[in-house]
């Protein structure tokens, strides 16, 4: 008897989550297309701003959404009980095999619930990582959703260490790689053609453009143990402009920082208007992915709070400066270039300094990180649902 062709909904809600299903869904369309699989790309609107939804799936291709659930911003309770209110019926009408969610956003953790409460298999995508600070929101989505997940996708080796610890079975832990570095790999030569550095007269001399000639530093911000309370940002805006002495620092700031620094008064501790004569911290809106890539892959020195930027900065081999006390991600800091510098002053600006001297981490890229970790993750996905579907 010929099996029936597994049912797949595969969820994006936010930024993060977009680079990652953009691997997945390539491999999972070719087999759309040979009939051996039937998917419905759902999208919660967590993020519906152009600069941080719309940008991302024009320039990776990502196929329109077949729904969009237009949650919206709003407090957690609120936003992760509307994704779910409107997530339960689609699950109801569509009656998937699996619902594949992503990362440890808010539409990662409502999706899988709604998913396992209905008895669907839940597969979870980056599954594993623990920063083990419970105060991060992104830690609860990540404990509950690998605790309800049928089949977890790991990154890299401690993410299997965490889970096996919490008590998973070995048999639903899949080391497979990193899929955000995929879309890197992917995209990284598309990325170098983007008007970015151009755009932003970081390296126009009277020649004209000349690629690898700038010497920037690219500053990314938006957890809110940074930026929500002023007693935070404050400091840290400070020591950055201190470092904006030595290296201008361009700062494309998430719309949350950016209503942060208006609402604290700290507008004077950043400039508008972009001239790399001048020094500081330069703030922008958010850019789309290939412009981010493009500048990062040029800059001479990250600084970030951000989970996805410390995986790709190892992989570009450029020196990041974390700016959080733990990490979910240590095989950046073991073997990338990542360095975790926390909120202290002092070691920020050493730190930066050491970089700035030339002496930043060199680092290797991890085993797996190689573009090819969503084919290895489809080829399991659909053995073990098949498995299932007799
Ligand atoms: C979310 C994720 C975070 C991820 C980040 C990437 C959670 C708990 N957090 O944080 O892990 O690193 O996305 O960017 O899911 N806003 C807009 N336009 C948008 C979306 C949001 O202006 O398209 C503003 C709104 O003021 C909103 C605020 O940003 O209230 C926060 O958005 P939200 O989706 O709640 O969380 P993020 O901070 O984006």
């Amino acid at each position: 008897m010929q099996q029936r062709a597994p049912r797949i909904i595969v969820v994006a809600g936010a930024r993060p989550n977009f680079v990652k299903i953009a691997p997945l869904l390539d491999q999972l369309e070719s087999l759309k297309k040979a009939g051996r699989v039937e998917t419905l790309l759902v999208h919660t609107g967590q993020h519906y701003d152009k600069a941080l939804s719309h940008l991302f799936f024009e320039q990776m291709g990502i196929p329109q959404p077949d729904l969009n659930l237009e949650v919206g911003s709003g407090a957690h309770g609120k936003q992760t009980g509307d994704i779910m209110a409107r997530f339960e019926p689609v699950v109801m009408d569509w009656k998937p095999d699996a619902v594949v969610v992503v990362g440890d956003v808010n539409s990662t953790i409502a999706c899988a619930l709604v998913a396992s409460k209905l008895d669907v298999r839940v597969v979870h995508v980056e599954a594993g990582l623990r920063s083990f600070d419970r105060t991060m929101p992104e830690e609860i989505n990540r404990l509950l959703t690998d605790a309800i997940a049928d089949f977890l996708f790991v990154t890299e080796p401690a993410g299997v260490t965490n889970l096996q610890r919490e008590g998973i079975p070995p048999e639903k832990i899949f080391l497979v790689g990193n899929m955000m570095i995929d879309s890197l790999r992917k995209f990284l030569p598309l990325a170098r053609q983007s008007s970015a550095l151009r755009d932003l007269q970081l390296s126009l001399d009277s020649n004209g453009p000349a690629p690898g000639a700038a010497r920037f530093a690219l500053l990314t911000l938006h957890r809110p143990s940074n930026v929500d309370e002023k007693e935070n940002l404050e400091p840290l805006l400070e020591v950055l402009n201190e470092i904006g002495k030595d290296i201008p620092i361009l700062f494309p700031a998430h719309p949350r920082t950016q209503e942060r620094i208006k609402q604290f008064g700290l507008a004077k501790l950043v400039r508008t208007a972009w001239k790399t004569t001048d020094t500081g911290v330069w703030l922008t809106g958010p850019l789309g992915y290939l412009e981010f890539l493009h500048l990062m892959s040029e800059s001479t020195l990250v600084l970030t709070d951000s989970g996805g930027i410390q995986e790709e900065t190892t992989v570009l081999g450029i020196p990041c400066l974390t700016l959080r006390e733990n990490t979910e991600r240590p095989i950046t800091v073991e073997q990338g270039t990542n360095t975790l510098v926390g909120s202290d002053r002092g070691a920020i600006l050493a730190c930066a300094r050491q970089i700035l001297a030339g002496n930043g981490k060199q680092g290797r890229t991890p085993d797996l990180w190689d573009g090819c970790a969503a084919e290895r993750l489809v080829a399991i996905l659909l053995r073990e649902l098949q498995r299932h579907l007799t």
